[in-house]
């Protein structure tokens, strides 16, 4: 954090790009909020303005779910063939790539993540999102079907299913994976044929508004995809309960999850959530802890914590509690805070001073409970949204640093004596069953205990290991329906029986 780090030196692309006025994308062009609002986005590790961009209320929302409206219903989209669609989609993550160190740059710029992890994890990973759902364009399938009607005898039918796009769907996206998450949502949507309003946080405007225009350039023709920037009640709002959307996306708090339930009550429209979680992280006596130590810091630390499914109850068996204590807590100490920006920043700033304030309020809660904290615990430095990576011993089940998610690096470490009923109940003890992890030499008792956990994602001597392929979401208050594979296709198809007498 000292002026001497080498900070990376932005592109002269994300130099302009930052540099502009942002508009938002409706209908295939870019428009100012049509009160002409905007309002500002922060660096986090310097608490500075970066950029403007638009300030959208409900008069946007109309106007881009009336684009996305007429895209589906009539225009190019729903003409093109599934083959189309998956070469432009292919074309998208193949755009992605070509701007990845763009990408990365701006990532960390307006999240505050290592640069050196936007570049690994979050673009590549964004990129084989798309890559994968390419494929999946054309493999949208229905059955046909074997009917044995009782009351029509000797009637033959020709029946069959087909799988069609869901039609306008809303999107509403977090912080904490900007362009991930963006891709997450919008890869299978495209896929299935649906259109599409987005809303990036309000805190991340930047990468859903770049990749907007990657989209265009790959030729998504135009109302296919729009993206609005704005606040969650102000802009999310007047979208989830919008009476010409078919359907609402959503990634973020499970206490805004439980609003857009609400606010798509009142004409009924489908809901897929993806929340909260409060994972737990179990080491049996018989793990390496050459790779468990490290596997379970980086469950909690990686993203800053900021991971709905972060590792943030470790449990671990008593004969190799201590071990494990002191290790997760001398990795934490390790850990080199800075500026997304530097390459040899190992953890940044909190994404903003609002998450700052709830994740230090946590720490003092967790003091105040009687928790002791063993590493970190406080701010780091004097500027900047920087929280120590902190390791809690001795919390209560009743604590609510114990029970509640906290999205930050702070982690709770409690023994286990046996692998039994007690153990199961405890790591299943909370309103979430987003993730949990496992530890172990001997995976038969590894998958035994994978089986008896209520949660959507298990890992096993590993962690925090996405995939296109791999379904993730809730079990649970953690969410409805599943991101990613082919699961998260069913999200924006409905299925339509035709039944012929033949
Ligand atoms: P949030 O749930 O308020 O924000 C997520 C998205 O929802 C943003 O795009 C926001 O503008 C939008 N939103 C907010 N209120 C809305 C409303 N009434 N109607 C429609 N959209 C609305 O999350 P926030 O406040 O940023 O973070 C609070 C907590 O939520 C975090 O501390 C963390 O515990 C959890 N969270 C979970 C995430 C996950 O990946 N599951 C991601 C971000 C936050
Ligand atoms: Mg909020």
């Amino acid at each position: 954090m000292s002026a001497a780090v080498d900070i990376v030196s932005l592109s002269p692309h994300v130099k302009s790009f930052i540099g502009q006025p942002h508009k938002v994308l409706i209908d295939g062009r870019w428009q100012s909020a049509r009160d002409e609002e905007t309002f500002e986005v922060f660096n986090p590790a310097t608490e500075e303005v970066i950029a403007r961009v638009a300030n959208c209320k409900k008069a946007d929302v109309d106007l881009a779910v009336a684009a996305a409206r007429k895209a589906f219903d009539s225009g190019p989209w729903p003409n093109m063939s599934p083959s189309q669609r998956g070469r432009i989609l292919w074309k998208i993550g193949d755009l992605i790539l070509e701007n990845l160190e763009e990408l990365a740059q701006l990532e960390s710029l307006d999240n505050g993540k290592p640069i050196s992890v936007a570049r690994a994890a979050d673009v590549p990973l964004a990129a084989d999102l798309f890559h994968y759902m390419a494929g999946w364009a054309t493999k949208i399938e229905g059955h046909t079907l074997a009917l044995s009607v009782p009351y029509t005898p000797g009637t033959e039918y020709h029946a069959y299913t087909r799988r069609e796009p869901i039609g306008v769907v809303a999107q509403i996206i977090p912080w904490n994976f900007p362009l991930l998450m963006a891709a997450w949502k919008l890869g299978p949507v495209l896929a299935a044929g649906c259109t599409v309003v987005l809303k990036p946080a309000e805190e991340t405007p930047l990468s859903a508004l770049r990749l907007a225009q990657l989209c265009l350039d790959a030729g998504l023709p135009p109302g296919v995809l729009n993206v609005i920037t704005g606040f969650g009640e102000t802009c999310g709002a007047p979208l989830a309960a919008h009476a010409d959307v078919n359907k609402v996306a959503f990634t973020g708090s499970t206490e805004v999850g439980k609003l857009i339930v609400k606010a798509a009550a009142n004409d009924l429209k489908k809901v897929t959530l993806e929340l909260g979680g409060k994972s737990p992280n179990i080491v049996l006596d018989d793990a390496d802890l050459d790779v468990a130590i490290p596997g379970a810091s980086s469950a909690i630390f990686f993203n800053h914590g900021q991971c709905c499914c972060a590792g943030s109850r470790l449990f671990v068996q008593e004969k190799r509690y201590d071990r494990v204590l002191e290790g997760v807590s001398d990795a934490a100490r390790k850990i080199r805070l800075g500026p997304g920006l530097d390459p040899a920043t190992q953890m940044g700033p909190l994404v903003s001073k609002v998450q700052f304030e709830r994740v230090t309020g946590f720490l003092k809660s967790g003091k105040d409970e009687g928790a002791r904290t063993v590493a970190g615990g406080g701010r780091h430095g004097n500027a900047g949204y920087f929280v120590q990576p902190t390791v809690l011993d001795g919390t209560q089940e009743n604590m609510r640093v114990y029970q509640e998610e906290i999205f930050g690096p702070v982690v709770t470490v409690t023994p286990f004596k046996d692998v039994d009923e007690d153990l199961i109940r405890r790591a299943n003890d909370t309103v979430y069953g987003l993730a949990a992890g496992i530890w172990s030499g001997d995976m038969r008792r590894a998958h035994r205990i994978a089986n008896k956990l209520r949660a959507g994602t298990v890992w096993i001597n590993c962690y925090n290991i996405f995939d296109a392929s791999m379904p993730f979401g809730g079990y649970k208050q953690s969410g409805w329906g599943r991101e990613m594979g082919s699961e998260v296709l069913n999200n924006y198809l409905e299925t339509k029986s035709i039944c012929a007498a033949i």
